[in-house]
């Protein structure tokens, strides 16, 4: 279609959406989240599901976003309402992009804390802070820099404000100039990183920890996990990629394009257990500690190899680079939807959401000290966050999108915009029609505890 192509600013580079998108899926959830899930949920067979699950849902909609986004030239809320009033359709619709746009606010919440994790480590790897420290030492030094609540917002403010200050600076100066040195200063440190890791001695086993495939260590808690997981890490449902696309040029295939930026995703989750794993193993480690993986175990391994601290800093160095990549896309849906629909510049924009996000990250960071104590249902502010996103919003953002796109608009326009080979067609239809819904209501079944897993 060309009657909808208005002067939306458009990606300037011919990699420009790829970096971008990719920048925005590498994250943390490969780094931090996806090993240590796959630690906790025994290995490969947790890993196969989640590969089960990006094929079969995550790509499918993926795709299905991006078209949005670029058909409908808007945030998530606009872009949303424009293909479906093209269609003929309520809009109520855009309901859909409401959800997407907070979601991907709520996520920068507590985002930002752990952000903020990285950045204080790459500090306390470069002044020796953590120099001759025992594994209790280490316990000690992850929970004296969580219970200091000035220390802990202190490191995430900074994450903040980074954030802002490039997402201020707009599409093409701001996000696409970061990412284009980021992201391959990230994939050359991680490839240095996966090098040491197969002379640390452990990468034998870190090999089989992480392709065999177990059957029974499969349980269905970690095949769900495995399912919220796959939107996370393609930064899903979250106004994210549909916000970048409608920056994308119209020439660019779809299909191709998705492709690119979920096998890079896969990658580097791979590549980051083939990192890490190994130097936990070499140091007769356990791999299942949790959340605190890579900032308790991983810098006591390192600190007992040769060149130790200096790999320390480069891990850390990377993964703050892959946060901030991330971090940037949660937000550029809020920026230009206020920068489109409000008339507010887009620095404001991006200072604005700042200040909203500071006091969310706030409380999100007090879950760690002064408000421990303050659960429901067990599960402090801070975990409630990544539940409520990961397990219920994402999931249905993408549920609502797939059958969006799969029966409610005109079929020609859905055709016309993904414009993929007649066969890759009918499978993309396929999915979302049928495959990723079905996945996707197992996982609300259990988020709403209907059935006891
Ligand atoms: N995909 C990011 C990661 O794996 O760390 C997280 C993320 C980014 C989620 C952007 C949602 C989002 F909109
Ligand atoms: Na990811």
């Amino acid at each position: 279609m060309t009657t909808n192509e208005p002067s939306r600013t458009q990606w300037l580079g011919r990699w420009g959406f790829v970096l971008a998108a990719t920048g925005s899926a590498v994250g943390l959830g490969n780094i931090w989240k996806f090993p240590y899930m796959t630690g906790e949920y025994g290995g490969g067979a947790f890993v196969l599901v989640y590969l089960v699950c990006i094929l079969s849902v995550g790509v499918p909609i993926m795709m299905t976003e991006i078209a949005l986004g670029r058909r409908g030239r808007g945030s998530p809320i606009d872009a949303i309402r424009r293909v479906v009033k093209e269609s003929g359709g309520s809009s109520l619709w855009s309901l859909f992009g409401w959800m997407a746009m907070l979601c991907g606010f709520l996520i920068l919440s507590f985002y930002v804390v752990v952000a903020g994790w990285s950045f204080a480590y790459l500090w306390k790897m470069i002044s020796g802070g953590l120099v001759g420290s025992s594994v209790d030492d280490m316990a000690a030094i992850f929970g004296a820099n969580n219970a200091n609540p000035f220390s802990l917002g202190g490191w995430s403010t900074l994450v903040t404000v980074a954030t802002m200050v490039i997402v201020g600076k707009g599409v093409q100066q701001g996000i696409e100039k970061s990412v284009g040195w980021m992201m391959p200063g990230m994939v050359i440190m991680l490839l240095i990183m996966i090098v040491y890791g197969m002379f640390s001695g452990g990468f034998g086993q870190a090999v089989h920890f992480l392709f065999d495939f177990k059957a029974s260590s499969l349980s269905s808690e970690g095949m769900l996990a495995a399912m919220g997981h796959a939107f996370f890490t393609l930064s899903l449902a979250s106004g994210a990629i549909l916000t970048y696309g409608s920056y994308l040029p119209r020439r660019a295939s779809i299909g191709r394009t998705t492709l690119t930026v979920a096998v890079a995703d896969t990658l580097v989750a791979l590549m980051a257990g083939l990192a890490i794993f190994p130097v936990i193993f070499a140091n007769g480690m356990e791999p299942n500690s949790g959340p605190g993986l890579i900032f308790m175990s991983l810098p006591l391994a390192f600190q007992a190899m040769p060149m130790g601290t200096l790999f320390g800093i480069l891990f850390f160095i990377m993964l703050s680079m892959a946060a901030l990549t991330s971090s940037i896309s949660m937000v550029e849906a809020t920026v230009s939807w206020l920068n489109d629909n409000k008339g507010i510049s887009r620095k404001a924009a991006a200072w604005g959401t700042g200040i909203v996000l500071w006091l969310m990250s706030t409380l999100a960071m007090l879950s760690f000290n002064i408000g421990a104590d303050w659960t429901l249902a067990g599960k402090h502010f801070f975990d409630w966050l990544d539940f409520l996103t990961s397990r219920l919003m994402m999931p249905l953002g993408g549920l609502g999108m797939a059958l969006l796109a799969g029966f409610f608009l005109k079929s020609e326009a859905v055709r016309d915009e993904l414009d993929l080979p007649a066969g890759m067609h009918a499978l993309w239809l396929f999915m979302v029609r049928y495959v990723s819904p079905l996945g996707i209501l197992v996982i609300f079944v259990d988020a709403l505890g209907i059935v006891a897993v």
